[in-house]
């Protein structure tokens, strides 16, 4: 399986925390906030930098700053929408798409209902936001639609993994990298994630 498993302190106890089914939509929201700015902060670390000129209030100097490609945002809707937020806060520069999916209850199969994207895809590092990949479905259809609009460079960042969802983007995707704050061990019949948290749209949202 090609997936880097996020194991900072930090993130790993956020993660016992908005696992509890005692966690409240409110900290729910502000948790899942935290732990994707932790999270952007690890997978944007090989961002390229440039020598840029600087005058402080004393010289001029030589500083770094970020080069080269852009960067873009698509969170799956809904529930991909509770990771903008952190990312946002790193990164005020980038720009946001949204593409909606649900999954099915009956055939666990992504439907399609919302897609709205910047226009220069293929100039931009796009990271993608889901927290939970369960069978992979739906990471997998965004992912093929972005490549179809000509997203070239994919990073796919979720809260919580299975099994079955990371070996299903990798085969579908081998060159999008995978960035999960928890690996689970399996899914329910119900294509649930066990251990899991549940349903992370309702959680976050307040919705049954
Ligand atoms: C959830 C979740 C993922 C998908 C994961 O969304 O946010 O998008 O299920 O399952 P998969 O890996 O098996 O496709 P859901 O369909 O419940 O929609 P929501 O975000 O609107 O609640
Ligand atoms: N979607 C969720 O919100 N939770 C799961 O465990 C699986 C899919």
């Amino acid at each position: 399986m090609n997936v880097n498993v996020m194991t900072h302190p930090l993130i790993q106890h956020k993660v016992t925390l908005i696992r509890n089914v005692e966690t409240g939509s409110k900290d729910f929201r502000e948790l899942l906030e935290e732990i994707t700015l932790l999270m952007g902060y690890e997978i944007t670390r090989d961002l390229p930098l440039e020598d840029v000129e600087v005058q402080t209030p004393l010289v001029k100097a030589i500083g770094k700053q970020i080069a080269g490609k852009k960067l873009g945002i698509i969170p799956i809707l809904r529930a991909g929408l509770g990771m903008v937020s952190g990312l946002l806060e790193l990164m005020p520069m980038a720009k946001v798409g949204h593409v909606g999916l649900y999954r099915d209850p009956e055939t666990l199969k992504p439907v399609e209902y919302y897609c709205k994207l910047p226009s220069d895809l293929s100039d931009r590092r796009i990271i993608v936001t889901d927290p939970m990949l369960a069978t992979g479905g739906s990471a997998s259809a965004a992912i093929t639609l972005l490549k179809e609009k000509g997203a070239r460079d994919i990073q796919l960042m979720c809260l919580v993994a299975a099994p079955q969802g990371v070996e299903a983007v990798n085969k579908e995707h081998p060159d999008v990298r995978i960035y999960v704050a928890a690996l689970d061990e399996d899914l329910n019949e119900h294509g649930y994630i066990l251990p899991g948290l549940g349903d992370a749209g309702d959680r976050i949202f307040g919705t049954k």
